[in-house]
């Protein structure tokens, strides 16, 4: 194959650590064959994949279950997330020897797929990581705590109590994100912080870090590019999401901790849902979160035109870092001995985001109408073409699993 790259630029393919690719339970949502379209599209070569699923990815048979599914449909390399539960803490190991790449813990969280363990749970979980040198993401959004609060201040009659309560709803992110890390501390696990939405993480962020705990962290397109600004334009049911945007004055302080290295790693927690799961009146009843995985490199190259960032840096947090933190050495680079995992990229190429294009199957975006420059023109994937100038050319079934990075060793 003879490449024209004459006015393009070569950068190695990103690395989406958070994406929800629905399979199995949710079809009718995305499958693997959609959705990896979309990443391949997208400038992405390796995802890491979910456990919210059906039924949730909390045993060594489920992990087969979903790898099965992927192995048959993807076009770019993928990873599974095995689901920290209450009960399943003696088969962590077993898990990672049935094709788990890391693990999720959804830390306070009301995913009805995904409760919360307790906080003993937790830490013999991060204890028996620890052991087996394998990170766990982290989703930190204490929200039983933020739903009780509210309940009181609901009562206590103020007229502001819901302006008060979404002032301070970001602190449901702060302690799950500062309780992990001192977990974290305690056992020796390695945690990466899931979609962090709000600038009062930070100084915790810095903490930990300072005290030596290897805590990664991360933050999507939707907390760098939307507030709650955007509520009118979009709706607040259709900009839910969680953790929620928060109000403006988080962007800022969220893009400079993501240039400067704090905030590690860009993902985009790609999380579709039909449109009109995501149109319901009843803000509860709509579903939480957008496709993101098709779009993140067009707005992120718009922001490196516009002098936001050095090319550099964006593949520092979208390439290397993810592959750095989750033991993928031989991806997120351009080095002699690594993957062929490729994205060209056309940084003058101009258009505008429209759902209707997108590959996703929940493909309402929150970006509809955002002028982008820069594009992927050309995604490889271990050597091979898998899209080409938008069009995804994979082979179902190239994608390929990357393993747990001790599990073999
Ligand atoms: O907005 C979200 N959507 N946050 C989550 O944690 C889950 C996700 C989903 O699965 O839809
Ligand atoms: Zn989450
Ligand atoms: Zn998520």
């Amino acid at each position: 194959e003879r490449i024209d790259a004459r006015g393009l630029h070569v950068l190695p393919g990103a690395i989406d650590v958070h994406v929800h690719f629905r399979e199995p339970g949710f079809a009718h949502k995305e499958t693997w064959t959609s959705a990896t379209q979309a990443a391949a599209v997208g400038g992405v070569t390796t995802v890491f994949d979910m456990p919210n699923t059906r039924p949730p990815t909390a045993s060594p048979a489920a992990v087969a279950e979903k790898d099965a599914l992927a192995a048959k449909q993807a076009i770019v390399d993928y990873g599974i997330y095995g689901l920290i539960g209450e009960d399943n803490g003696d088969e962590l190991k077993a898990m990672l020897d049935a094709g788990a790449s890391a693990f999720k813990l959804y830390m306070g969280s009301e995913n009805p797929l995904a409760p919360c363990p307790s906080d003993g749970a937790i830490v013999d979980a991060f204890e028996t990581l620890a052991g087996l040198g394998i990170r766990c993401t982290v989703h930190a959004e204490n929200t039983p705590i933020l739903k009780r609060r509210g309940e009181r201040l609901r009562r206590s009659g103020r007229v502001d109590a819901a302006a008060h309560l979404e002032q301070h709803a970001d602190i449901a992110t702060v302690e799950a994100v500062s309780r992990s890390a001192i977990f974290a501390e305690w056992t020796g696990c390695k945690i990466h912080i899931a979609h962090e939405s709000s600038r009062h993480s930070l100084p915790h962020i810095r903490f930990a870090k300072s005290r030596g705990v290897d805590i990664t962290v991360e933050t999507c397109p939707h907390y760098l590019f939307l507030s709650t600004d955007d509520s009118s334009r979009l709706g607040a049911n259709f900009l839910r999401v969680k953790p929620p945007v928060r109000e403006p004055g988080h962007a800022g302080p969220l893009w400079d901790a993501l240039i400067d290295g704090t905030i590690d790693i860009l993902s985009t927690d790609h999380a579709p849902h039909l449109p009109d799961e995501k149109r319901r009146p009843v803000i509860w009843d709509c579903a939480p979160g957008f496709p993101g995985v098709e779009t993140s490199m067009r707005l992120m190259l718009t922001e490196v035109n516009r002098g936001r960032m050095t090319l550099c840096q964006y593949v520092r947090m979208a390439c290397r870092a993810p592959a750095d933190a989750f033991g993928l050495a031989h991806k997120g680079r351009l080095e002699v001995g690594v993957d062929a995992d490729i994205v060209l990229v056309d940084l003058r190429a101009e258009g505008r985001i429209e759902g209707a294009l997108l590959h996703s199957l929940g493909n309402a975006t929150p970006y509809e109408g955002f002028a982008t420059i820069g594009m992927p023109v050309r995604t490889m994937v271990r050597g091979r073409t898998v899209a080409l100038d938008g069009r995804p050319v994979g082979q179902p079934g190239w994608g390929r699993r990357v393993g747990a990075p001790s599990a073999s060793a």
